[in-house]
């Protein structure tokens, strides 16, 4: 089959279409004959070790996984003897969590992994740019227990976790503001958002609102600034947080009366699950801005390092 392979670290070209061997799965995987794929911040992290914690997880010197990808959509195209919630014709999507190889035309997962059937109302393509920001955003919000007429400011509204967070927050019914640049408020606005503020015209953090949760989705702004947006029991979720925000937040989290939520996700069933029923339930769009073939998976790794993608990016394979 065909895949993109790469074998060290570095800028977008150390990313090579190589024919490997197609999977075969084992008697509890199925294998899917993937129809699209998305190319997301997390995916350009770990191709450049960037930052260089990534080399300690995944290869010091060159990567130990050589075919990067999380999220996918396609066709079950066989399924292994003890399989028995999926079957040959299936459509399905979801997250590959640590294992990646999803720049690929197939894959094999296990069948209880983070798997659902694609709700038939969407393309592959936007089956495939749910898992990435639509998990994250769902697991921390969940955490930060969100109920209704909450107040949530959504930092980084624009991007693959912030677009979900918009949809999910109003999904159970808060009061969302979202931050984003002047060229994504008719986008933020058309996913939902009751209030948006232009960061490149206004400093939210001194308008004088206060919010039950901040959600921080880009890292753009430090800890002790936000925090003082917080009401006292609030709940600030810090999903981009490097290591020194990691420990601010912890900090800040001890030091007052307020929950701070932040460390890495990992991927399960139910949250596929939830998503596919909110995309039927027409309370959950997936975002695209662009598409590319998975020949020019090099372009889109180079347009998603920019930083300025609106949702995500999708590949087709
Ligand atoms: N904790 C976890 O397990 C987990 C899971 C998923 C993702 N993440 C992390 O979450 C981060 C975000 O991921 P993502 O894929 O959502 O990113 P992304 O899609 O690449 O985010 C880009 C968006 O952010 C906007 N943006 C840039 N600067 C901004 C600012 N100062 N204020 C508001 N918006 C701004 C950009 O638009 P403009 O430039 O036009 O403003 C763009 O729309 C990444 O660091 C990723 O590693 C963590």
């Amino acid at each position: 089959m065909k895949a993109i392979v790469y074998t060290q670290y570095g800028p977008s070209n150390v990313l090579q279409l190589k024919e490997v061997a197609k999977p075969v799965p084992k008697e509890y995987e199925i294998l899917i004959r993937i129809k699209a794929t998305a190319v997301n911040s997390g995916d350009v992290r770990l191709r450049k070790a960037d930052p260089f914690a990534v080399r300690f997880f995944f290869g010091l010197r060159k990567p130990k996984i050589n075919i990067l990808g999380s999220v996918f959509s396609g066709e079950v195209e066989s399924v292994g003897a003890e399989v028995k919630r999926f079957k040959v014709g299936d459509q399905v999507f979801g997250h590959t969590d640590m294992h990646f190889g999803a720049y690929a035309e197939y894959i094999c997962v296990p069948e209880d992994s983070s798997l659902a059937l694609k709700p038939s109302t969407i393309s592959h393509n936007e089956a495939a740019s749910i898992p990435f920001g639509g998990v994250a955003a769902l697991h921390f919000l969940k955490k930060a227990m969100i109920k209704e007429n909450q107040k949530v400011l959504i930092v980084g509204a624009s991007g693959a976790v912030g677009s979900a967070a918009v949809q999910l927050a109003k999904s159970y019914g808060a009061i969302v503001t979202a931050v984003c640049s002047t060229a994504n408020i008719d986008l933020v606005k058309s996913i939902g958002a009751d209030k948006v503020i232009d960061y490149t015209k206004e400093d939210f953090t001194q308008l004088g609102e206060i919010y039950d949760v901040i959600f921080d989705a880009v890292n753009t702004i430090s800890v002790s600034r936000s925090l003082k947006l917080l009401r006292k029991n609030g709940t600030m979720i810090l999903s981009a947080a490097g290591l020194s925000e990691t420990f601010q937040g912890l900090w800040a989290g001890l030091s007052s009366h307020r929950k701070v939520l932040t460390g890495l996700i990992h991927h399960k069933a139910d949250d596929i699950i939830f998503l596919k029923g909110l995309v039927e339930a027409k309370k959950f769009k997936p975002v695209i801005d662009r598409t590319f073939p998975l020949q020019q998976i090099g372009e889109a790794h180079a347009y998603v390092e920019q930083g300025h993608k609106k949702g995500n990016v999708a590949i087709e394979v």
